[in-house]
């Protein structure tokens, strides 16, 4: 039977309590087809608090042979909270060319979204976020903070290759999909960085004739996110940009708690890590009531990535249909269910 080798790190908070439910809904779903080999890794900032790291100097060496990394969030709130992204997580996207972030944003049947106007099967999107450079590039310093003359630089660093090949996958994605890609940047104010993503963006649009091409401002994203979310299909977008729209994505969904994402190495030659976009919510976490369906959803995304699709799109319908009935709703959805009930629901319709 064919075997996959996972490489699990669950991190802090309520990753530790919804990684294991996608486990559970990944074996389930697997039985008898294929098997998953879970390896597990304490990444995290409670690791920090205990041994001074995150993660070992040689961590990339020791994920690289695996088939993918299944993540849930970290960050602690006793721990610096600059430390998780650049001790972590930019480490894992960076070193192994995760370049795309997925993230796919939809309605589900029976979830009902805060927007009155938005409908399942209406709403049906994917952010591609840049997620190895732009402004998330870590270049920059405090200089001499203490004093009146105290300031701060950071540099976003936008590199044509970096640009181009996220521009090719989302192309590419909108081919596969309605044929639509939104690029939204603010080129208008950042008049360098962004303007020369626009123009290596408008050059490659030219190669993908059949595919409708559009600008918009971030501003004008988010008012229209709330305002017809029903146009989107794939937003191709930077890296800051897209953790944003993202969480308001989430939020378009009906929680963050619902919403997944894959980060992604498209080419295959290094393992790609799938996780939540939220992050380690500790203001919920060890309650017993987050919501798994971030992990269980970005466990089918793993799948989908692995070749798994018909078993990623069972999880995916499971998901609907459990929470197509209110009594399985966790506490972020207005509901009472328990993080491993909501599991065994979505289990059972599997
Ligand atoms: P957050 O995403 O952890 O939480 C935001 C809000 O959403 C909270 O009220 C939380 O309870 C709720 N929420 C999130 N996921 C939920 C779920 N599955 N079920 C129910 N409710 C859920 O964002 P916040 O509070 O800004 O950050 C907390 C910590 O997480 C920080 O240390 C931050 O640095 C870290 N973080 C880590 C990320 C990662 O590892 N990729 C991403 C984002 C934040
Ligand atoms: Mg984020």
């Amino acid at each position: 039977m064919k075997t996959y080798n996972i490489a699990v790190v669950p991190g802090d908070g309520i990753g530790q309590e919804i990684v294991p439910e996608g486990i559970r809904v990944i074996d389930a779903v697997a039985a008898g087809y294929f098997k998953c080999d879970y390896t597990f890794f304490p990444y995290s900032a409670e690791h920090y608090q205990k041994t001074g790291e995150f993660m070992p100097s040689n961590a990339l060496e020791i994920l690289r042979p695996f088939d993918a990394i299944y993540f849930g969030a970290i960050g602690h709130p006793d721990v610096d909270d600059t430390l998780p992204a650049t001790r972590y997580t930019f480490r894992v996207r960076k070193g192994f060319h995760q370049y795309v972030n997925y993230r796919p944003i939809k309605i589900l049947p029976g979830v009902p979204s805060p927007l009155r106007a938005a409908k399942a099967g209406e709403v049906d999107f994917v952010i591609v976020r840049e997620n190895t450079e732009g402004e998330f590039s870590e270049t920059g310093n405090i200089i001499h903070p203490e004093t009146p003359g105290g300031f701060a630089i950071q540099t976003s660093i936008f590199t044509r290759h970096g640009i181009e090949r996220v521009a090719h996958y989302a192309f590419q994605l909108a081919r596969k999909r309605k044929g639509l890609v939104t690029n939204v940047t603010k080129s208008n104010t950042l008049i360098h960085s962004m303007l020369y993503w626009d123009q290596l963006i408008g050059d490659i649009a030219r190669a993908y004739p059949e595919v409708k091409y559009e600008r918009m401002y971030v501003d004008n994203a988010s008012a229209n996110f709330i305002l017809r979310p029903q146009h989107f299909d794939v937003i191709l977008t930077t890296n800051m940009i897209g953790d944003i729209l993202s969480d308001l994505g989430g939020a378009l969904m009906g929680s963050l708690g619902l919403a997944p994402s894959g980060n992604i190495n498209p080419e295959k030659e290094y393992p790609s890590m799938f996780e939540p976009i939220h992050g380690s919510a500790p203001d919920i976490a060890f309650k017993g009531i987050a919501n798994p369906v971030s992990a269980i959803w970005s466990g089918a995304l793993m799948l989908e990535h692995l070749g798994e699709d018909e078993a990623a799109q069972r999880i995916e319908a499971a998901i609907c249909t459990a929470l197509s009935d209110r009594s399985n709703w966790p506490a972020d959805l207005g509901g009472t269910t328990a993080t491993t009930d909501v599991t065994d629901s979505i289990i059972s319709v599997l």
